[in-house]
């Protein structure tokens, strides 16, 4: 990428990246950094390049092309680009264009290393790569089929960023016993908390999704486990499965599978708030051997080993899938 123009300290303020950054740390990063005004289709990062930059969009938006897939994902102002080639020395994994014009910065390893030392940035840069990774690996993991006992095809994938619809739909179609269940009384679906159930980052908080196959497939379970931050080994998980669906062995899946996710990530206790009337919970927490104690009135707070799906090629493609 050809050299323009110095970076502008104060274009520079708006991205998330510096946002911890005062007026003299603005300088030194602008010091760093070269600005470029690039035309729609310009190319930011070459998928097989070595040696690259580090790019910062500042304005417009661009699509990372990923590899073997068609999938293309749309990134917005303030993203960070090309940042894992760079910092490990690598091929980029992936071609970033512009799909509109777009006003960038960049800079070279050097550079970065200086970037790196600015406060916050280091942690910041990596929060934001992490969750591009982790959206970008949700979009082309493959659906896994599975067929419950009564031979109902489903199919399990990590869930998206682009599930809100589904999501919300799903909500909507839950009896209000089922919510209630789910949520111990918290009822309704508010657009915050349907960003927090669906902007996961597969690692601190995992989540699965069983779709009938159907065309268009429609939403009929999630299971999710967010790690306790006073112990990561541990951690809370949550199922829920459409009425017209319950009571024939997909809530039991979902929880082997979500276990066979977190072995993969080092967690090997599950925790629950269970409702004590929540009998289809407890059954499936009771194969075991939960240690329970009562909580708030009606709810007790369940714990046991992560489970572990039977080896076989379900158990093996979960694997594959988690471990990518
Ligand atoms: C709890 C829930 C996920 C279970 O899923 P499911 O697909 O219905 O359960 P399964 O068919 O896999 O059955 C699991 C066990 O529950 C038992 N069970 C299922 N439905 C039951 C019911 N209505 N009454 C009593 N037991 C029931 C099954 O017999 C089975 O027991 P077993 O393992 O001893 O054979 C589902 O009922 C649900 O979504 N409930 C509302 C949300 C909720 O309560 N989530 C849990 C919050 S932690």
């Amino acid at each position: 990428m050809e050299g323009n123009d110095p970076a502008d300290p104060a274009e520079l303020a708006d991205l998330p990246l510096f946002a911890e950054l005062d007026a003299e740390e603005l300088d030194r990063a602008a010091s760093l950094l070269t600005a470029a005004d690039l035309p729609t289709d310009a190319v930011l990062v070459a998928e097989g390049r070595s040696g690259g930059h580090l790019v910062l969009l500042g304005e417009g938006s661009a699509e990372v092309e990923l590899p073997d897939s068609h999938e293309t994902v749309s990134i917005e102002a303030g993203a960070v680009i090309g940042e894992m080639a760079i910092l490990d020395d690598a091929p980029a994994s992936a071609t970033v264009r512009a799909t509109s014009a777009v006003h960038v910065f960049f800079c070279d390893a050097d550079e970065l290393d200086e970037l790196l030392e600015l406060p916050g940035v280091h942690e910041r840069l990596r929060v934001l790569s992490k969750d591009r990774h982790a959206d970008n690996w949700s979009r082309v993991a493959e659906p896994i089929p599975f067929t419950l006992a009564d031979g109902t095809s489903l199919t399990l994938r990590p869930i998206r960023r682009d599930d809100a619809a589904a999501i919300e739909r799903f909500d909507a179609e839950l009896s209000p016993e089922s919510r209630r269940r789910r949520f111990l009384g918290a009822a309704t679906l508010t657009p915050s908390m349907l960003d927090y159930l669906i902007n996961v980052d597969h690692e601190r908080h995992f989540a699965w999704v069983a779709e009938t196959a159907a065309t268009p497939p429609r939403l009929v379970g999630v299971a999710r486990f967010i790690r306790l931050r006073e112990d990561p080994a541990s951690a809370e998980f949550a199922i829920v499965v459409a009425d017209d669906l319950a009571g024939r062995g997909l809530g039991r899946f979902l929880f082997d599978a979500l276990g066979v996710a977190a072995r993969e990530r080092g967690v090997t206790t599950f925790v629950a708030y269970i409702l004590w009337e929540n009998t289809a919970m407890r059954s499936i927490v009771n194969h075991f051997d939960p240690d329970v104690r009562p909580d708030e009135p009606g709810t007790m707070y369940a714990t046991c080993a992560a489970p572990d799906l039977e080896p076989g090629p379900i158990r093996g493609a979960i694997v594959r899938l988690v471990s990518r």
